[in-house]
């Protein structure tokens, strides 16, 4: 991924570049995210026989299925060029994976109800995400409602985002002129009876937090800090993950929500060790946007295959030969 985020900056002018690269302030939790994985090591398992391993996932009793345990997360593409989001939807043409559609990357002439029809490989799904601000609840609302009717399989709400997104000392100039509501339970609530869908609460980084998003009616959340893009010296987001896991397994009442992971995955082994500590999806912010200025379509299918051999390596050779029962035994923590 270290190529591709090299690579997208001879694409891209410096406003382009300050808005997908940077983090918040000292960009310490942005640091963070990425180091966090070298404090785990995998096991390097022998004498067994794996030639393949099987990679599919399955979430939310099945209702939503994925070909591979990472996908694009929520990402406002659209300061890439208007028809981003057109070409971030096709990664369902070389891959079944679910892909999470932000409501800011679709900008008209677009229309989020014409989005899942552009998705010919029916067992790929969309995920809409809504942010709930001030000058859209209405239409959020809305959205939310309808979201089924157009196709969507899955709903999420980011919750984090509500001081805005400051990359170093700025508010981001695209996201400036938006006020986001303080989602509480009682929105999380109203979006659950306004759906049926899977509902996600993206951006928890707290067992209680966690605990409080299933128990007002969430299926799932996403363990995330935005990409560090609200806050700075916070916790990267693979320190948080054993406790949030540990807190929702324990309780009979969020044993079943599912736990999608999101913060600096740039190899294929961060997505095994993320996995073998509890998360069920990685989800990929920066290296999507990287892929998708370098070469669209084709660097998103790139940037996949890439991890996907990625991925199939490390879990061969960590004795891994199911991908969606791997465990803590397949890491330990460095002890320098
Ligand atoms: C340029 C950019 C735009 C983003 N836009 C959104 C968004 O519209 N909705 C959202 O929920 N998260 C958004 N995020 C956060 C990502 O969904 C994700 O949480 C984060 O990027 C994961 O970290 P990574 O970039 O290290 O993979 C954005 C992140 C970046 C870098």
């Amino acid at each position: 991924m270290e190529d591709f985020a090299q690579e997208a900056k001879k694409h891209l002018d410096q406003s382009q570049i300050n808005y997908i690269y940077s983090g918040t302030e000292s960009q310490s939790t942005l640091d963070r995210n990425v180091a966090a994985f070298s404090r785990y090591l995998v096991q390097r398992r022998v004498l067994r026989n794996i030639e393949s391993v099987e990679l599919n996932v399955s979430y939310f009793d099945k209702r939503l299925s994925s070909e591979l345990p990472f996908f694009p997360a929520p990402v406002n593409c659209s300061p890439l060029y208007p028809n981003a989001i057109v070409d971030l939807l096709k990664v369902t043409n070389s891959f079944s994976v679910p892909v999470f559609v932000s409501q800011v990357s679709v900008i008209r002439p677009l229309d989020p109800s014409r989005l899942p029809q552009l998705v010919k490989n029916k067992s790929s799904s969309l995920i809409w995400q809504i942010y709930m601000q001030t000058d859209n609840i209405v239409d959020c609302y809305k959205h939310a409602k309808l979201a089924e009717s157009w196709g969507y399989k899955a709903l999420a709400v980011t919750v984090d985002a509500e001081l805005n997104v400051k990359l170093r000392n700025e508010i981001a100039a695209q996201t400036a002129s938006h006020s986001f509501v303080k989602v509480t339970p009682k929105e999380i609530k109203k979006l659950r009876q306004l759906s049926s869908l899977p509902l996600i609460v993206k951006g928890v980084m707290n067992a209680d937090d966690a605990e409080l998003a299933i128990e007002s009616g969430a299926d799932g959340i996403v363990i995330s800090n935005h990409g560090a893009r609200v806050l700075d010296h916070m916790s990267s987001t693979l320190e948080v993950l054993p406790e949030i896991v540990g807190r929702l397994k324990a309780k009979k009442k969020t044993r079943h929500a599912e736990v999608f992971f999101d913060g600096g995955i740039r190899r294929g082994t961060d997505i095994l060790i993320a996995l073998a500590l509890g998360a069920r999806a990685c989800l990929l912010g920066r290296p999507v946007l990287w892929a998708l200025s370098c070469d669209h379509e084709n660097g998103i299918t790139q940037m996949m295959t890439i991890l996907k051999s990625e991925l199939e390596r490390a879990a061969i050779l960590c004795g891994v030969a199911k991908i969606s029962s791997v465990n803590s035994a397949v890491v330990r923590k460095a002890e320098f």
